[in-house]
């Protein structure tokens, strides 16, 4: 079944307030924290939605423990995919999708990367396969959207801070309606846009 604009902003809304896995955010605040350093930076609005989008699949099949939540933690960036793929562009859905192979990429490729994530984020690494050999680094490097997946990374890593502030939500629906309808256009696609 493909989301809608509608459903994404209920999703997020009503399922949000989830804890974000073991950090000090929920998942809506890490979701704002996210899109507001790629906003911050100057990234395509297609990559601030990739930033606010990132981690929708914990929201659409919510975490157990044990094996369950082995299996999820591994493949969250793949679960929204085929929910969103009528409504983005490769250009939002590739970086979502390499998200996480983006990390095991640093892990290898960046000296000090692996120390200095969280220790949530050094558990789920083991969880996803753990750090690339040099030879799955490289192909994962050659890849589209392999250097977008990387930026997308590093504002992933940077969106854990309690408290801190960030545009309303609203902002960045708007920014995810401007995508989806530009895509629309050049689809040729008829879209939903909210009220
Ligand atoms: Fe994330």
């Amino acid at each position: 079944m493909a989301l809608t604009l509608i459903d994404i902003s209920h999703l997020l809304v009503t399922r949000g307030n989830a804890q974000y896995g073991g950090e000090a955010v929920s998942q809506l605040e890490h979701a704002l924290q996210c899109a507001h350093l790629a906003e911050l930076a100057g990234e395509t609005p297609e990559l601030v939605t990739a930033a606010l989008l990132h981690d929708i699949g914990h929201l659409l099949a919510p975490e157990g423990e044990g094996a369950e939540r082995a299996g999820r933690d591994g493949l969250h960036q793949c679960v929204a995919l085929p929910f969103l793929r009528a409504l983005l562009p490769p250009a939002v859905l590739e970086p979502v999708r390499l998200h996480v192979d983006a990390k095991r990429y640093l892990c290898t490729a960046e000296r000090g990367y692996q120390d200095a994530l969280s220790p949530a984020s050094q558990h789920s690494l083991e969880l996803q396969g753990g750090a690339y050999s040099v030879e799955e680094a490289v192909q994962f490097v050659s890849q589209p959207f392999a250097h977008e997946a990387i930026r997308l990374r590093r504002y992933d890593d940077a969106a854990k801070v309690a408290g801190r502030s960030t545009p309303a939500f609203e902002h960045f629906m708007h920014t995810l309606a401007t995508v989806t309808a530009r895509h629309a256009l050049a689809s040729q696609m008829p879209v939903a846009l909210p009220a």
